[in-house]
């Protein structure tokens, strides 16, 4: 009889938040050498999260616009096409925030960071005349797409 359904109200996000998942995470099973870089893995989301119980003050007005416009929308832009993209993909733009929006969760892969989680694949390393950007402000990224982008 577990109580897992969530039918509904798209109520299933997976933080769990506190029972339950203590268990196992203590003791050391290591994780068996192989810590390796494979190649660089686009995938990890940085876990996180609207900091519970207060209202973020991270904006797409105070925050993200300028963020994507200065770091992003150079490559990232609908305006822009060919060679102006740098090989940005077609189907990656980030004029609005409803552009955003449905990007979200690979924004957050490439370049959002929380705790010791630090995706800094985007802007890419060769970026020219991109002002990059600093650990809090990928903090600050992360936070507000936790957040549900906040307007
Ligand atoms: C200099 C140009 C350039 C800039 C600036 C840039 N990108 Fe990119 N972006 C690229 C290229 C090229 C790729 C494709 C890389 C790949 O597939 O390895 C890419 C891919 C991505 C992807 C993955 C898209 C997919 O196919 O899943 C995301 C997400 C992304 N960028 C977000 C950002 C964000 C957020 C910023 C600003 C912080 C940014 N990029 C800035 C060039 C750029």
């Amino acid at each position: 009889m577990s109580f897992s359904l969530c039918l509904g109200l798209g109520a299933c996000d997976s933080s769990g938040d506190g029972d339950g998942e203590a268990s196992g995470s203590n003791g050391s099973s290591g994780d068996d050498g192989e810590s390796g870089d494979e190649g660089e893995a686009h995938d990890v989301p940085t876990g996180a999260i609207c900091p519970p119980g207060e209202e973020t003050t991270i904006t797409y007005t105070n925050f993200a616009a300028d963020f994507f416009k200065f770091k992003c929308v150079t490559c990232h832009s609908a305006d822009l096409s060919g060679d102006e993209r740098f090989d940005a993909p077609e189907s990656h733009d980030y004029d609005t925030r409803a552009d955003v929006m449905e990007h979200g969760q690979d924004i957050d892969k490439w370049a959002g960071a929380y705790m010791s989680q630090v995706n800094d694949f985007m802007p890419p390393d060769d970026a020219e005349d991109i002002d990059f950007p600093t650990r809090r402000e990928r903090e600050d990224l992360a936070q507000w797409i936790a957040c549900g982008y906040p307007e």
